[in-house]
C-alpha cells in the first residue's frame, strides 16, 4: 500500500484544521460552535444513556413529527427549542448529545467543532432535582462536561485560536423549571425549610456562579431563559381543578426579575461578557392569552398523555395522542409541542425587548 492509515487520518485532520483556521465558518452559519446546557426542554438525547431514570423520552410517541417518526431523546413531537435555535444560526443541526459522544460504542473520541449540547431532561439549577426524577445530570455536571470539551478545544487549536472560536460561539442555557417543581410539587421538604424568596434568591445566585465558570472556560455571548409559565402546564392545571397554579407562575415571574438583575451585574463583572435573556414566560403567556393568533386550539390539555388533560399519566407507548399536533401549545405534561417551541424560538430571535433584553438573539450574535 502506497499510504499508511494513521498518515492519511493526519493528513486530513491537518486538512479540516486549515479549512476552519483559514477559513472560519460558512457564510450561512452566523456562530462557530453553539453548546447547550439545560434541561428537558432542551435535551436531545443525553438521557439515552443513563441507566435508570424516569426523565426519559426515547420511545414512542415521542418524534411522532420527527424525521422519519423517530423518537430521540427529545420531550416533543417533534423538534425542540435546542434544534429550531440550531436552525436559526444556520448550524446543519442541534449540536449533538455529549453522552453520544463518550458513549463506550462511540470511540471516535472527537468533539464536534460546531459545538454539544450537555442538557438533560430533570435537570435543575440544584443537583436536588435529579433525585425527583431519580436520573439526570445536574447543571453543574453539565459544566464539568463542558469542561472537557473545552480541553480538547485548546489541544486541537491552541490557546488563542480556541478562546476566539469560543468568544463568538453561543451558549445557551435553558433552567430553573425543575427546581420550580421542585418546590410547589405537593409535600416538598425545601418548601418547609425556606420561603419561596429565599429559594428563588438561591437560584438566581447558585446559576451566577455556573455562568461565571463558563466565562472562565472561554464563554462570552450568553443566551439565557427564564422559566415559562410552569403553572399553566397540564401538570400542574390537572392538580389544581384545570386552573394555572397561581403561586408557582408568581414565584417564576420573580424568579425571572431577579435573574434579570443579576445578569445586568454580570455583565459589569465580566470582561465581554454579553447576553440575550430570554423570556419565555411572556411568550407562553401571550399563547394562553391569545391562542388563536398563533393557530392554537387547545392550551390547557396534553396532546399525548392520559387521563385529565392527559396529564394523569406522562406520554408513554400506551398513552393515546392527538391527531392534530399543530393547535397544541402542550405536547405532553410538562412540555411544548414542537409547534410551539418553534413560535417561541422564531419571536426571540428577532423580537423586541418585551421577549429578549437587553437585546435579541440576533443581535447578540451579530453584536
Ligand atoms: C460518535 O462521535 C462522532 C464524532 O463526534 C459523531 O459524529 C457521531 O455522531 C457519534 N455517534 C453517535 C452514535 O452518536
Ligand atoms: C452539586 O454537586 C457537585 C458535585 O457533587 C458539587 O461540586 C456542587 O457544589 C453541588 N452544587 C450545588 C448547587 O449543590
Ligand atoms: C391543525 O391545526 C392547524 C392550526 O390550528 C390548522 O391550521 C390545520 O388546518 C389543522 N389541520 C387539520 C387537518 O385539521
Amino acid at each position: 500500500m502506497a499510504c499508511n492509515f494513521s498518515q492519511m487520518t493526519c493528513f486530513f485532520i491537518f486538512l479540516s484544521l486549515l479549512l476552519v483556521v483559514c477559513f472560519g465558518f460558512s457564510k450561512a452559519q452566523k456562530v462557530p460552535a453553539m453548546y447547550v446546557f439545560g434541561d428537558s426542554l432542551v435535551d436531545v438525547g443525553n438521557n439515552n444513556y443513563l441507566k435508570i431514570s424516569l426523565a426519559k423520552a426515547d420511545f414512542p410517541h415521542n418524534g411522532i413529527d420527527f424525521l422519519g417518526k423517530k423518537p430521540t431523546g427529545r420531550f416533543s413531537n417533534g423538534k425542540n427549542s435546542a434544534d429550531f435555535l440550531a436552525e436559526k444560526v444556520g448550524l446543519v443541526a442541534s449540536p449533538p448529545p455529549y453522552l453520544s459522544l463518550v458513549s463506550k460504542s462511540n470511540k471516535s473520541n472527537a468533539f464536534p467543532i460546531t459545538g454539544v449540547s450537555f442538557a438533560s431532561g430533570g435537570a435543575g439549577i440544584f443537583n436536588g432535582t435529579d433525585e425527583l426524577f431519580k436520573q439526570a445530570i445536574p447543571l453543574t455536571k453539565q459544566v464539568e462536561h463542558y469542561a472537557t470539551v473545552y480541553d480538547n478545544l485548546v489541544q486541537k487549536l491552541g490557546s488563542a485560536s480556541a478562546q476566539d472560536h469560543l468568544s463568538k460561539s453561543l451558549f445557551t442555557v435553558v433552567i430553573g423549571s425543575n427546581d420550580m417543581f421542585g418546590f410547589f410539587q405537593s409535600g416538598s421538604d425545601v418548601a418547609k425549610k425556606t420561603t419561596a424568596q429565599q429559594y428563588v434568591d438561591s437560584m438566581v445566585l447558585t446559576l451566577k456562579v455556573v455562568l461565571q465558570r463558563l466565562h472562565d472556560f472561554g464563554a462570552r455571548k450568553y443566551v439565557i431563559t427564564g422559566i415559562g409559565a410552569v403553572g399553566c402546564c397540564p401538570s400542574q392545571r390537572n392538580q389544581n381543578k384545570d386552573e394555572c397554579n397561581e403561586e408557582a407562575n408568581k414565584w417564576s415571574v420573580k424568579y425571572n426579575d431577579a435573574l434579570k438583575t443579576m445578569l445586568q451585574g454580570l455583565k459589569l463583572d465580566l470582561k465581554g461578557m454579553d447576553y440575550s435573556y430570554v423570556d419565555v414566560y411572556n411568550v407562553f403567556a401571550r399563547f394562553i392569552e391569545t391562542p388563536s393568533t398563533f393557530g392554537f386550539t387547545e392550551v390547557k390539555s396534553a396532546c399525548c398523555g392520559l387521563g385529565n388533560l392527559k396529564a394523569q399519566v406522562p406520554c408513554v407507548p400506551v398513552s393515546t395522542y392527538c391527531s392534530n399536533r399543530s393547535n397544541h401549545i402542550f405536547w405532553d405534561l410538562y412540555h411544548p409541542t414542537e409547534t410551539a417551541a418553534r413560535i417561541f424560538v422564531d419571536t426571540v430571535f428577532y423580537g423586541t425587548q418585551q421577549f429578549a433584553v437587553p437585546k435579541n438573539v440576533n443581535q447578540l450574535i451579530t453584536a
